[in-house]
């Protein structure tokens, strides 16, 4: 197991091992009886059966012996996920939105990024809810793994007492890139954690941060790689294959295209590349403004000569 860096995994470590050890001991002990019975009562040594009708000992032993072993597996467990469900008042709290393929983490000052960074030694709650299927949210380290449900708000929390970058994973099946669906919690000193928060990006800095916190780089890389959808390096002034209603034809990415590949994506599908989501609901438009800028490289470049060119 990957070592446990809250107090919550230890105590849930502790119930694994106990059960663990509960199960262990009870394949060891069947074990050893069949084998013994096997020898024991092997034909060759003619054993004559007996007709035993009852046996109030044995009943009582093998009655009391499997309850207490259950019902202190049970009292382990509970303590445990009460330990996991109940949230101290002075957490501070983060919204964790899923969605194909990528987290974003929005704090109290509206602040968001696609890295989940928090302070240490101070207790987090995360409130989480997914945009279009079930996810589910897991911290191997942290021992807490939840599902993200679309149109329901489910929650976990943790405290963690060591500074260092902790894998999240996706562990609900939700598409072609279920396994792509990765980041790390960065737990900071208090004073590092205060900086981060209190900063803001600028420029370019600032809009990558937006395509990541609007998952966008779960599908489309920035550095020319193609993934689920077209790299965004160079994507202005690019030529595409888009169809729509009216057939394929080509288009010239310009602005407008841009804006509308964003807020309507189903309006004109880029050939050979699906299920862009529309972003038309959730995007304020600064943002769209910022994300534009970015990839238009700031320029007012005039495309209408390529696009004369090309026609
Ligand atoms: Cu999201 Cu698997």
């Amino acid at each position: 197991m990957t070592p446990s860096i809250t107090k919550v995994a230890a105590q849930v470590d502790h119930v694994f091992l106990l059960i663990f050890g509960v199960s262990a001991a009870i394949l060891v002990f069947i074990t050893v009886l069949m084998v013994w019975f096997v020898i024991r009562y092997h034909h060759t040594r003619s054993p004559k059966a007996a007709d035993i009708r009852g046996n109030v000992l044995a009943e009582v032993i093998w009655t009391v012996i499997p309850s207490l072993l259950v019902m202190g597996m049970f009292y382990y467990g509970w303590a445990s996920f009460k330990a996991l469900r109940s949230v101290p008042a002075d957490a501070m709290r983060v919204q964790v939105t899923a969605r194909m393929w990528s987290w974003v983490f929005e704090y109290e000052n509206g602040k968001r990024s696609s890295t989940l960074y928090v302070p240490l030694d101070r207790a987090v709650r995360l409130d989480m809810t997914s945009v279009d299927v079930i996810h589910s949210f897991f911290v191997p380290a942290f021992r807490i793994k939840m599902d993200t449900v679309p149109g329901m708000q489910t929650y976990a929390w943790f405290q963690a007492q060591r500074e260092g970058t902790y894998d999240i994973l996706c562990a609900e099946y939700c598409g072609l890139r279920h396994s792509n669906m990765l980041s790390t919690v960065e737990v900071m000193a208090t004073d590092d954690f205060r900086q981060w928060y209190e900063s803001s990006a600028q420029g370019n800095e600032a809009a990558i941060g937006l395509l990541e916190s609007y998952g966008c780089t779960g599908c489309h890389s920035l550095d020319g790689s193609e993934e689920m959808g077209p790299t965004l390096l160079n994507i202005y002034g690019a030529r595409r294959s888009v169809s729509d209603v009216n057939g394929t034809r080509e288009a010239f990415v310009d602005e407008a295209y841009l804006r509308r590949a964003i807020v309507e994506p189903d309006a004109e599908l880029v050939v050979g590349f699906e299920g862009m989501p529309s972003y038309k609901e959730e995007m304020p438009q600064q943002d769209l403004d910022a994300i534009i800028k970015y990839l238009t490289g700031g320029a007012t470049r005039d495309l209408d000569r390529g696009r004369q060119l090309m026609e």
